[in-house]
Order: C-alpha cells, then structure tokens, then sequence
C-alpha cells in the first residue's frame, strides 16, 4: 500500500508522498548517491552469506552470519511501536552509539571480533582471546567522563544514545551480581551505564543500552576462536572441540536473564534497548512489562514481537525501507567499532551526507564513537561533532521531527517534509539541478542556511533550480521550499 502525505490547501497530488511509518511503502530500485569518501574498509561490499541483502560491508555480513542476525535481515521491514512512549523514535532521526571495550587499550583491535583467528572479512586486528582479556590490566579510565562527551553529543543535535553495556567478549560495565568480569573485578566496582544514564538525563537524550547476550567468556572452554580451519583455544593453539557439561547452557541464559533484568530495573526510565546476537532469553513482551514504551530493535529473535525497527550496519540501506529504520555506522573507515589508534574519524560531511540519506526515507542513523583505552574520546571527534552542531544551528529544522520525502521518484535530491514544506538536499560533490515533480508552485524558496532567496524555474508542476556556487559550500546544503 503507498499512503501519501498531503500539503495543506493543494489541491492536487504534491511530490511528498512518503511512507507512513510502519506501513508498506513503493519499493524502488534506485540508489542514493554515495558522498565522497576515503579509503576504506566499509567500501568493500559483501556477497550475502545468507539469504542477507548485499548492502552490508563484508565485516558486518561475516558478524552477523556468525552471530546468527544476518537472517533477520530481509524481515526488516514494516515494524514501528505504536505506544505513545515510543513515538520520540522516528522523530528523533540522530542518535549516538558508544562502543567502548578493552581492546580500545589496545589500539589495534577491534570489539570482541579481534580474538577471532581467520576471519573471513577485512581485518579488524586480531590477537588471542587471553591477550584480549588481560588488557582489562592495563585498563585505566580515568579520562572516560559522559558528562562532558554527552554534552557535546547534546550541542551536536543528537537526540539519544546507545551506550554499549556489554559486548559478546562478556564484560560488564555496570557492577552487576552475576558474571566474572565487568567493573566490579577491574573498575572497583564503578558503574559507567549509571554515569552514562545520568549525563543522558541530563543533557535531554534519550536513554539506549546495548546488550550482547553472546558471551565468549562464558563460553571459552566450549568454543573455537577461530572461523575458518583448526578449532583454536583461548591461546590460539589448535585443540579439539570440549563437550559442553551439564546446564551450561541454561546457566549462560540464566546470566544473560539476570543481566537484562538489572539493566532494565535498576536505571529508571529505558528509552530503547538493542540487543546484538543469541537470545536476550526473555520475550520482548517481558521486556515491555519491566519497560512500557520502550523501543526495542528487531535483533532478539522473537517470533511473536519481532521488535520495533529493522537496521542495517555498515552500510545505509540501498532501496527504500519500510516502517522504523535504524542504519547504525562505526564512522571509522576502518569499519572499527571500537576505538582505532591509526584511523580518523568520518568528517562531518560523510556524518551529514548519511543522516540526511536516511531521513530522507524516515529513517534513523546511528553513528558510533569508539573511547580510548583511557575513556577519553578524541578531540577530532569533538571537533568533528561541533561542525555538526554549527549545520545543525542552521539546518537542523529539516532533520527533526520530518517525514521522508520522494527522492528519488520525483526530485534528483533526498528531501524531507514537514506540513507545508519540503527541504531539499543538496550533496556534495551536488552539480546540477535540485529538481521537483507534480509540486504546486512555491511560495517562497531558499536557502536554509542562509534564508537567501533563490531563483528558481516553475512550469507544469516542475520546479526547479541551480545552486549558485557562491553559495554552495562542502557540507549538505538545503534549500526550503515552501508551498
Ligand atoms: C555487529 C557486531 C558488533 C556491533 C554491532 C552494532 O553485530 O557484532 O560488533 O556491536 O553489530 O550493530
């Protein structure tokens, strides 16, 4: 079913139809045009392992085939939340993911996926898993401070936070009851999601945990740490499969269980959890009586509650999507998700250029910073976050609380709506015309940044214009028509 969106006083068909949230929307065949970009590992496409779509990089299909949520992929579509609690979701369009392990004391190694041996994707580093447990020995955190990285997210127009509570290598960043290792062993017992909740109260963001339910900790004896070729212990040193023994299964769901209970009762108000693998061994409907309003990601294999958006990673999603969508991203060429000494950050186009493609469809974009080992996140990052928040003092009104527009049926640039009003993205390297079909003629055109009005051509329902190149700069520029 396609569900068109109507301005005020037209009179006829306007070029804004969009999808309604979680209803089916047209499906197209085209592409969004990709931004500029260095060199990375993100450019490297995968071939579906299974049954996924090709949109996602190498890396990401090779995680999630290993994890198992790669066959969730193609059921993305049409999931949305209708309780009033959850509806700040597609509004909020901009949300921050924190990743930060301790492998970033490292500096070479990525997130629990590094004490794999013979990956089938790019590298991501790779050293033994005891190597990677034991630099929770090395691990200071005396410069890990959310109040001061929230608060920048805050400035630079994000809207919630996903912080990573614990990741599939098993440590804890709360001081919980159950498990080995967290911060009750290493940090004296600090808790980091409490520091994380509170700079998100503070700072208006919404409140999101990670929680991976794979636990290779808890499952060191029983599992090679290596995907292809010989079975390969903790130590990397070739070794036969062990037999499982009794209930250890059952105690792993028990911790996990456990774990969900506590992050989900013991901060207040949850706005949104993702779960990364296995089982959260709870239904969602569970989650939802421990959380009303919640919003929760399609990723814990529930069969009757699939969950309330579908996501792709690593990759924006190529063909229009259907309902919620989230693409989360590392925003490191690399394809890191945790912190990488020889890499820089995405710059603030490339962050821009991916937000707007995915409002552009109604869609979320959730872009992640990786900590140092010491907690610190990199002034670059910082920097890149305040160019963000200087677009946003000007353009951040065709973000929020947006519909998607019709890009690219019926304009040759992503747009946004909102009542009586179409913003329209101009991409760098953008040439050419920002053109729209079947539209009323405006009532006033211009350049957001600047509020300049701009010449443009109007017959038969086509309006369409040049962006002087004085005007242009190396950031998304918008222009706002208004009917
Ligand atoms: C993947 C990866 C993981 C990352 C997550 C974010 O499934 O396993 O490292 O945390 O995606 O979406």
């Amino acid at each position: 079913m396609k569900t068109f969106v109507w301005i005020a006083g037209l009179s006829a068909l306007m070029l804004l139809s969009a999808p309604v949230q979680g209803q089916e929307s047209a499906t197209t065949n085209s592409t969004v045009p990709a931004p500029a970009k260095k060199a990375s590992a993100k450019k490297a496409a995968a071939k579906p392992a299974s049954g996924g779509s090709a949109t996602k990089t190498a890396e990401a299909q090779g995680q999630h085939d290993e994890l198992g949520t790669g066959a969730l992929e193609n059921d993305a579509g049409g999931l949305s939340n209708p309780h009033p609690g959850a509806q700040w979701f597609p509004e909020a369009g901009f949300g921050l993911f924190i990743h930060w392990t301790m492998s970033a004391v490292h500096g070479g190694a990525d997130a629990s996926w590094s004490m794999l041996a013979n990956k089938p994707w790019l590298g991501d580093g790779t050293i033994t898993p005891n190597e990677y447990w034991g630099l929770t020995n090395q691990w200071k955190a005396d410069r890990f401070d959310m109040d001061k990285t929230l608060k920048a997210a805050k400035e630079a127009g994000f809207k919630y936070a996903v912080f990573v509570t614990k990741h599939h290598d098993g440590f804890t960043f709360w001081p919980t009851e159950y498990g080995e290792i967290g911060t009750r062993q290493t940090f004296a017992g600090r808790d980091f999601v409490k520091e994380f909740v509170d700079a998100c109260r503070k700072y208006d963001l919404k409140v999101g945990l990670y929680y991976s339910p794979p636990d290779w900790y808890f499952d060191r004896e029983y599992r090679s740490f290596s995907l292809k070729g010989p079975y390969l212990d903790v130590n990397h040193k070739p070794s036969t499969k062990k037999p499982k023994p009794a209930g250890h299964d059952e105690a792993r769901a028990e911790l996990v269980r456990n774990h969900v209970r506590e992050l989900l009762t013991r901060y207040g108000k949850i706005d949104l959890i993702f779960f990364d693998g296995g089982r959260a061994e709870m239904p969602n409907s569970e989650i939802r009586k421990l959380q009303p309003g919640i919003v929760i990601n399609k990723r814990n294999k529930d069969v009757l509650d699939k969950g309330d958006y579908g996501d792709s990673e690593g990759k924006p999603p190529e063909v229009r999507f259907k309902g919620w969508f989230e693409f989360n991203d590392t925003c490191w060429p690399s394809a890191h998700w945790a912190y990488s000494a020889s890499d820089n950050m995405d710059d603030a186009s490339t962050v821009l250029c991916n937000l707007i493609k995915m409002r552009a469809w109604g869609g979320n974009y959730l872009a992640n910073v990786g900590p140092c080992g010491s907690g610190e996140v990199l002034p670059e990052v910082y920097a890149v976050w305040r160019e963000i928040g200087q677009w946003m003092a000007h353009s951040g009104e065709s973000i929020y609380g947006v519909k998607g527009g019709s890009y690219p049926e019926k304009a040759t640039v992503p747009v946004t709506v909102k009542d009586n009003v179409a913003y329209c993205f101009a991409l760098p390297p953008h040439q050419g015309y920002v053109t729209l079909q079947d539209v009323k003629a405006p009532k006033s055109v211009t350049l957001l940044r600047t509020k300049t009005p701009l010449q443009y051509e109007y017959t038969n329902g086509v309006m369409r214009l040049q962006l002087p190149p004085a005007l242009r700069t190396r950031l998304p520029d918008v222009v706002k028509v208004e009917f």
